[in-house]
């Protein structure tokens, strides 16, 4: 089975790519960049990664990029990444970025995107990885802010597929978001949003991202199950769920490996992607493994789950179904 998975052709749909910062990375980028870092091994560093929730974890994911400051920062960390990603078979990627985690620190929007845009370009022509870029808002900082920085993003537009919305959903509904997303939406974004497991009010905040966002796909969502309403929605309107097994144990009490069992059963656009790779020990080979030995899946069962992320991508029909096309090859 784990050869079956290294073989099958793969998507990832949820990836931060901060969140792929590798702690061999990290301490290139600190040396080039003259910052001094408060470990000395990446033995040592690792050591320090201890989370068990959102918040915990937000902390270490956050203090961890500091040391992204230059254009060729952030080509370095894509490229890293995409090179990984061609290594595991993945065809094709979105890739979530959090501008405002650099701008509020002092980097300039144009330096972020510029870095991670030629690292695409390359990836493309150089790996045969293709990938597109989504532009995630922090929720717990002003929406005022998000929208300043959609309205930044603009020049930009040809480079960025949708939005999402990251970081502590606690006290931080959909709701706080919506003018921003109704401006996405004017501009041709596609939309996305984090709906992380086991939050305070979860079911509520799915609610809002359907009923009053209108989101085209749900980040995590597996809490969709407390609530027939919301499958049903779900259902009718075709949304995937973007769900990451590894990353749901560490910061929720299990990979929630049922409620994917229990989601596909239901027929939803089920997806398995890596959330942060770096930070969790898992890429999203490593995740498809870990949740067939979970749910023992068969050999049809794992290329469901990548037919159904190729089918929920933000692609044209010509290339998802050349997509599909591989994925079907591969289990014939
Ligand atoms: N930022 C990076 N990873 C995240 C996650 N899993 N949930 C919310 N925000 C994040
Ligand atoms: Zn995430």
């Amino acid at each position: 089975m784990k050869d079956f998975i290294a073989g099958l052709p793969k998507c990832e749909l949820h990836l931060h790519i901060e969140g792929t910062l590798e702690p061999e990375l990290k301490f290139d980028l600190a040396r080039r960049n003259g910052i001094a870092l408060p470990y000395t091994s990446v033995e040592e560093m690792r050591a320090a990664y201890s989370f068990d929730d959102l918040p915990s974890f937000l902390t270490v994911y956050y203090e961890g990029m500091q040391v992204l400051r230059t254009e060729p920062d952030f080509y370095d960390l894509a490229m890293a990444y995409l090179r990984k990603a061609a290594e595991q078979n993945v065809r094709y990627a979105e890739i979530f970025f959090d501008p405002q985690a650099h701008t509020s620190r002092g980097v300039p929007f144009d330096v972020v995107i510029r870095g991670l845009w030629r690292a695409l370009i390359d990836a493309d022509r150089q790996l045969g990885v293709r990938a597109q870029l989504i532009m995630c808002f922090l929720r717990d900082f002003q929406a005022e802010y998000a929208m300043a920085t959609l309205l930044e993003s603009l020049p930009y537009k040809e480079w960025i597929v949708g939005i999402g919305l990251d970081s502590d959903e606690k006290g931080n509904p959909p709701a706080k978001f919506a003018a921003v997303y109704e401006r996405a939406r004017q501009e041709g974004y596609l939309l996305t949003m984090h709906c992380d497991v086991d939050q305070d009010n979860s079911i509520e905040h799915i609610r809002q991202a359907i009923e009053e966002i209108g989101v085209d796909r749900i980040d995590h969502g597996v809490n969709i199950l407390e609530d027939q309403r919301l499958v049903d929605l779900v259902l009718a309107r075709g949304i995937g769920l973007t769900c990451c097994p590894i990353s749901n144990g560490y910061v929720t009490d299990s990979m929630k490996a049922e409620g994917i069992r229990k989601l596909m059963e239901l027929g939803v656009r089920v997806t398995i992607n890596s959330d942060d790779p770096a930070y969790f020990n898992g890429y999203v080979g490593e995740n498809l493994v870990a949740l067939q030995e979970e749910l023992q899946l068969t050999r049809e069962e794992l290329a469901r789950l990548e037919r159904n992320a190729f089918e929920i991508t933000w692609l044209p029909r010509h290339l998802k179904d050349a997509y599909l096309a591989e994925v079907d090859a591969y289990l014939a």
